[in-house]
């Protein structure tokens, strides 16, 4: 197998860091470069000890990817609103391909300025694609840059998926999520002293994964839903569990549903149908996993649908692999 040379722009923060360890251990790259604007000349032990290749890898200011050479392929960990911002100063050549994990290149050009304020060349936005592999890979332009999805919307959209077209539009999901699904901001609600032993709300019906949602169902699946989602911020570091409340259009049983879902997910390796339980956070913890169970609620017409992933992995790094091994034509599941 020949070997690619990647760098990791952001690789400092948390979803960098998980990429690194991730990347470490794959057969099919090299890892050639790690960006920071913070850490530059700092060895990779010193953001995980736990390295087996690059420990001494020295880290370089994200700038320096415009005068490395020889580089495959980006991963961009970068906060929201950055890659867009330097894409032209980091000079890519045509032939680099980007994986970017922020939001930048997700939604199109209205929903990003509605709900980013974003501002993207219209060049480089029409050179990404959206993929959530389980979802949409079929449509993977090998050609094409990756925008990598949102964590929320990977642990939701795959959990409504399989029966969007059966439900009534209105859908009501409580999700939660550990704090490292902020990254590593210094916010106050998210250090220790607020966060633990707490459980506590925010962006109730106006978070920015809905319309990425809302969009990737229209697209796939021809249907507008409308998803109130009620998100929390809960006190662990990593995962996401979301509820996801719906009726069916017609009276269904819970042994048909389930079904349904392991039919819609036969051979997809990251994807478990539980059989008759609701998983766990824990049950995904540093995996690539998405794990799905469901029941019918007994004294109304509501199933839940409950999923949960590991937001750094599944929901970012992981996913951003599974993407990479997509489009290098490598087994989808390689080093996850
Ligand atoms: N955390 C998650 O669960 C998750 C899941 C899916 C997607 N994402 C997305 O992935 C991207 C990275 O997320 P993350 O959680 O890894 O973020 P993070 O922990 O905050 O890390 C971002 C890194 O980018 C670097 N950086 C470069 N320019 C910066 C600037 N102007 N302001 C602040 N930091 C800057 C920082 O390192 P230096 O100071 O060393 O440069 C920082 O360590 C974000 O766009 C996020 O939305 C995150």
């Amino acid at each position: 197998m020949d070997k690619l040379n990647v760098a990791i722009l952001g690789s400092t923060g948390y979803t960098g860091i998980e990429l690194l360890k991730i990347l470490d251990l794959h057969p099919g790259v090299v890892i050639k470069f790690i960006g920071s604007n913070s850490l530059n000349k700092a060895k990779a032990k010193n953001l995980f000890s736990g390295l087996k290749n690059y420990s001494d890898l020295v880290i370089k200011h994200n700038s320096q990817i415009s005068s490395t050479k020889n580089i495959h392929l980006v991963f961009s960990c970068l906060p929201h609103g950055e890659l867009s911002k330097n894409y032209k100063k980091y000079k890519f050549n045509k032939n680099i391909m980007v994986i970017d994990l922020s939001a930048d290149f997700r939604l199109p050009a209205n929903l990003n300025k509605k709900w980013y304020r974003g501002n993207r060349d219209i060049n480089v936005y029409k050179n990404f694609q959206y993929i959530l592999p389980e979802l949409n890979s079929k449509e993977l332009d090998k050609n094409k840059n990756i925008a990598n999805p949102g964590c929320y919307a990977t642990s939701i959209a795959l959990a409504l998926a399989p029966i969007c077209t059966l439900i009534n539009n209105e859908v009501i999901i409580d999700t939660k999520s550990g704090v490292s699904g902020a990254g590593k901001s210094s916010k106050l609600e998210h250090i220790f002293n607020e966060a633990n032993e707490n459980l506590s709300l925010y962006n109730v019906g106006d978070h920015r994964h809905t319309p990425e949602i809302q969009n990737l169902l229209k697209k796939n699946y021809k249907i507008s839903l409308n998803i109130d989602m009620v998100p929390h911020l809960l006190p662990i570091t990593r995962g996401i569990l979301s509820n996801i409340y719906i009726n069916f259009k017609v009276t269904q049983s819970e042994n048909k549903i389930r079904k349904y879902f392991k039919e819609f997910y036969k051979n997809k390796k990251f994807i478990k149908i539980l059989n008759n339980d609701l998983p766990s956070i824990k049950d995904v913890v540093n995996t690539n996993n998405c794990i799905i169970g469901l029941k019918k609620l007994p004294n109304s017409k509501n199933f839940i649908i409950t999923s949960v992933v590991d937001n750094l992995i599944k929901g970012a790094s992981g996913q951003a692999v599974q993407n990479m091994n997509l489009l290098l034509g490598f087994p989808e599941d390689l080093g996850l």
